[in-house]
């Protein structure tokens, strides 16, 4: 088997998304098979590339010239599942360079089947709102999307605590204030294809979170760090946008977010 960084900068150096995917579930699987073995399997190193290979479509646009459509009708819904196939693409990658990236510091192992299992959820995330898409006539690549979601790693690049912080723990904890309000939308729709493709993409985004929180309260206890004071610092010193309540408080709360960590970062901004 392919040392696990290896195999996480062969993801981030496939362009198309059908064929990203692909690979990244075909190496989650062997993974998983070692790891279910009892064995222990190299973590290597790798040289992963600051900007993943991603497919010649969608047209990158920065966030302000990105056309906004309702939601309520069916082009807006289409733009609602480009976008979420777009941010799951990125989450595809995010995950596997979090793994390829920090080979340096020398983690449990329980680090790496976390990301693996994360990396290998958000690639059939990304299938199915393709799936989605193109049974609504369209397809990943059909609309423009935002620029600059990689913009998150590129600035954590050397900070394993600020990567763990910005993106799982604000990103994706963000992800989880939001998905209820789409999954109202294609209910009303009654689409429901997309009504449970979202659902598990709910539900899984927990674990992602939660995994995010725990590795970085590990670190936090190495380095002997107050969690929280440590999280309020870096998400001020990497990210760039706001935090922005209504909270999933409870969601949150089950991702191990508890709310003195985001709320003095929200009243702030
Ligand atoms: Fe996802
Ligand atoms: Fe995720």
């Amino acid at each position: 088997m392919m040392p696990l960084a290896q195999m996480a900068e062969a993801v981030l150096r496939t362009a198309d998304g059908r064929e990203k995917t692909a690979l990244s579930h075909k190496y989650a699987a062997e993974w998983r098979a070692a790891r279910e073995d009892g064995s222990h399997p190299e973590i290597g190193t790798a040289n992963p590339p600051l900007h993943p290979a991603r497919p010649a479509t969608p047209e990158l646009l920065s966030p302000r010239d990105v056309p906004r459509r309702r939601p309520g009708t069916p082009e807006g819904r289409i733009a609602l599942m480009h976008a979420v196939a777009h941010i799951e693409l990125n989450a595809v990658d995010l995950h596997w360079d979090i793994i390829a990236r920090f080979t340096d510091i020398k983690m449990p192992i329980g680090y790496y089947d976390d990301w693996v299992k994360s990396a290998d959820e958000e690639s059939k995330h990304f299938n199915l709102m393709c799936d989605c898409l193109e049974a609504a006539g369209s397809h990943y690549g059909a609309l423009p999307a935002h620029a600059g979601m990689w913009r998150a790693a590129e600035d954590t690049a050397d900070d394993i605590m600020g990567r763990l912080a910005v993106v799982p723990m604000v990103l994706e904890a963000r992800g989880l204030d939001v998905t209820p309000g789409m999954i109202k939308v294609f209910k009303q729709a009654k689409a429901d294809d997309t009504v449970a493709a979202l659902e598990i993409i709910y539900a899984e985004e927990v674990h992602h979170v939660a995994y995010g929180s725990k590795w970085f309260h590990f670190l936090c206890g190495r380095h002997e760090m107050d969690p929280t004071q440590k999280f309020h610092a870096l998400v001020r010193q990497y990210f760039h946008g706001q935090l922005k309540p209504p909270f999933n408080e409870e969601k949150r709360a089950e991702a191990g977010i508890p709310p003195d960590f985001y709320w003095p970062l929200a009243q702030e901004r």
